[in-house]
């Protein structure tokens, strides 16, 4: 089996871009063994302070940070980085190369129930020669050169794009990312979404007419009966839809009218569009590709639709009307 390095040394992307990919992969290596530790690093629980997206934060979530952090600091092709945990982003005082975005520990509500949480990153092109801003950062998420995400699950996983596919690596026993799945491609019709149904009754019609679609099972309309499933880990509920193709939704709702949706865009968002997009499906924010909406907010949420290209669209239609 090919190993994630030799993976990279045979690819033609350029060779800055590569190592910030490997730079990434090593944080996870980290990532993946300190999640692992568990109660026996002593570190699941809160970390008992909020984030800048008034969250509590666990004490994973600061460690994780602090570990991708460190990673990409040293990585001398990254301009700059911002992350879910960070109030601003972080220049490395390096010009040209890339900025990074990234969401260390996905699904931290899980931690401490040993259930599967992730890293996602995302990799911009940085602006050449000029001191990095907050605004250098909002560029839509077409402009991405590489995304990703690790799950820590029964397996160690490293899902990535390079713009050529989708290819997934397993962590050995050795510590090494091993090429398991080439080239990922998500069927185009499924029987089974993931949306948290406790939030039916805040939802906006088109998702409201496309769920009871799906609840209505084979004698509905769409005449065949569709499986629930919501880890609650975006990263966990994408890859499943990676392996066997579904629908996710994290829809605006209305407890927070204001907000477009939960998740955010830059962080979670557009690295999963872009994956999603690579692999054969279709990632949407209700009407528009989620690649496509201009960043106004580093932090700015985003409504999430993505998964099997037939059901997207269904609810791209339903939403158009
Ligand atoms: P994070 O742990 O990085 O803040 O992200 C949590 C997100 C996402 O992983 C998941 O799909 C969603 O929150 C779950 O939200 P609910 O608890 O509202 O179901
Ligand atoms: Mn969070
Ligand atoms: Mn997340
Ligand atoms: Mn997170």
């Amino acid at each position: 089996m090919n190993t994630l390095d030799d993976f990279l040394k045979g690819h033609p992307s350029a060779a800055d871009l590569k190592a910030v990919i490997a730079a990434v992969a090593s944080a996870c290596v980290g990532i993946s063994r300190v999640v692992s530790a568990g109660a026996i690093a002593g570190n699941l629980g809160s970390a008992g302070q909020m984030n800048v997206q008034a969250e509590e934060q666990k004490q994973l979530d600061v460690i994780t940070n602090d570990m991708l952090s460190d990673s990409l600091r040293k990585c001398p092709p990254v301009a700059g980085f911002a992350s879910e945990e960070l109030d601003t982003i972080e220049a490395t005082g390096r010009q040209g190369g890339f900025l990074v975005t990234f969401d260390p520990l996905d699904g931290s509500s899980n931690i401490d129930v040993n259930v599967s949480v992730g890293t996602i990153f995302s990799v911009l092109p940085a602006p050449p020669d000029k001191l990095l801003e907050e605004r250098d950062f909002l560029l839509p998420g077409r402009r991405q050169v590489a995304a990703g995400y690790a799950i820590y699950g029964p397996q160690t996983m490293l899902v990535l794009t390079l713009m050529d596919g989708v290819h997934g690596f397993t962590l050995s026993a050795s510590g090494e990312w091993l090429l398991t799945h080439e080239r990922v491609s998500i069927p185009k019709d499924t029987k089974e979404f993931a949306i948290n149904m406790s939030n039916q009754r805040h939802w906006a019609e088109p998702i409201r007419t496309y769920v009871d679609g799906c609840l209505a099972g084979k004698t509905g309309e769409r005449g065949k009966d569709f499986n629930m499933r919501w880890v609650a880990s975006m990263v966990a509920d994408v890859h499943r839809i990676m392996m066997r193709g579904g629908v996710f939704m994290y829809p605006w709702d209305k407890r927070e009218p204001d907000r477009p949706g939960k998740l955010r865009l830059m962080y979670e968002g557009n690295p999963m569009a872009l994956l999603i997009e690579q692999a054969g499906g279709e990632a949407i924010n209700g009407r528009e590709d989620i690649l496509d909406v201009q960043p106004s907010a580093l932090h700015e949420r985003v409504a999430v639709v993505l998964g099997s290209a037939n059901e997207v669209k269904l609810v791209r239609n339903l939403s158009s009307v």
